[in-house]
């Protein structure tokens, strides 16, 4: 089973075909992904409309090359999928509404994928991880704990109550004029700084609900920052470093409870898995393989080009989806939130 799938919920315009063989592995036959960033950098983060009129002017041809990469005519193909939500929303219009466009010309089975699902079900097309795993999402928007029972089955264990991690990365680098998008920036410069000069708070460190706040973390760095300005190249490394060894200690704190949770419920996760843009954080990875090795389970972390957003991982997901029968009507409406635990989501809480 071959699947397209299209991406346009943040600032990349991606287009993929990936297949789906009979045992359940993925190969990925084209992934095509268009960068946006260069038209936002001036501005200091994503600007929706730019997006959404750069998802326009690009997706034509970027899908025409996934498909060129492929070596393979729509014919070849068994479904479409777009990422339907959640995201920004004229983005998220543009790559909905081509892939239903797509399928109704092609006469294919349409899919509308949940992009963090996406991100979720990553592990499965690059590992072949069974369910139930223990998920730690940590993207610009989501900061998460889940237990991915199966394909559309989540249950939250824990969420920001504040700023997402990729989010907290992004606020810290504009701060610090490292510009954007800021969590590689922040990883590059934090790499020559030193880690412990400063004490920067690691919040919720011991509470039994794996919850994350950053905003208190985000507010110490800021303080610290005008407290010893004009700070100098050595000054901005280093608290770059104290900052990103305090998310990690965070992260691998609510971690460790939400793997406890977990196996309270299910018994043992089959993996540990990491997805979203922080899952390429260097100092993350090998913080989350400590404690996966310290819990006897495997870490899997997607490859750099597959933790952030991709076309591969939402034709993987659309592949998933249909091979279980699951297809959508085309007239899915996008949705700017879309949280993957629906029966969790509280108003006001992030999806
Ligand atoms: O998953 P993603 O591409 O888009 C969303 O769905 O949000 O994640 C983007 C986020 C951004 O906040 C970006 O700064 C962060 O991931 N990110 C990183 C790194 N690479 C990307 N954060 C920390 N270290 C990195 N190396
Ligand atoms: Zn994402």
């Amino acid at each position: 089973m071959r699947v397209l799938g299209i991406e346009t919920t943040c600032d990349e315009t991606a287009a993929s075909i990936v297949e789906r063989l009979p045992d359940g592995r993925g190969r990925i036959l084209s992934n095509v992904v268009l960068s946006q960033t260069k038209k936002h950098s001036a501005f200091g983060g994503v600007v929706p409309e730019i997006a959404s009129r750069a998802h326009v002017d690009a997706l034509d041809t970027i899908i025409a090359q996934a498909f060129k990469n492929a070596n393979m005519t729509i014919g070849h193909i068994d479904g479409v999928a777009a990422a339907a939500g959640p995201g920004l929303i004229g983005g998220v219009i543009v790559g909905l509404t081509q892939a239903k466009a797509v399928a109704f010309a092609a006469n294919k089975p349409f899919i509308a994928v949940n992009h963090l699902e996406a991100h979720a079900l990553t592990a499965r097309l690059t590992d072949g991880v069974d369910f139930p795993y223990l998920l730690l999402l940590v993207s610009g928007g989501h900061t998460q704990l889940l237990a991915v029972e199966g394909v559309g089955r989540y249950v939250r264990l824990g969420t920001t109550i504040d700023d997402a991690v990729g989010e907290a990365f992004d606020k810290i680098a504009k701060l610090l004029g490292l510009g954007y998008p800021g969590g590689p920036a922040v990883e590059r410069v934090a790499k020559n700084g030193n880690p412990r000069r400063f004490e920067f708070p690691r919040p919720m460190l011991g509470r039994p609900e794996p919850n994350f706040s950053l905003a208190g973390l985000k507010t110490a760095v800021r303080i610290e920052a005008e407290k010893i300005a004009p700070v100098t190249e050595r000054d901005v490394a280093d608290l770059c470093a104290s900052f990103q060894a305090a998310v990690v200690d965070t992260v691998l704190d609510r971690s460790r409870i939400g793997l406890q949770i977990f196996q309270q419920k299910y018994g043992r996760p089959s993996a540990f898995v990491v997805a979203g843009g922080v899952a390429a954080n260097m100092a993350m990875r090998d913080g989350l393989q400590k404690l996966a090795d310290q819990a006897g389970l495997s870490l899997v972390a997607p490859p750099l080009e597959l933790c952030g957003d991709n076309g591969a991982m939402i034709a993987w997901a659309g592949a998933e989806r249909l091979s279980l029968g699951m297809k959508d009507h085309l007239g899915f409406a996008p949705r700017a939130r879309w949280p993957l635990d629906e029966a969790a989501a509280l108003p006001g809480a992030r999806a």
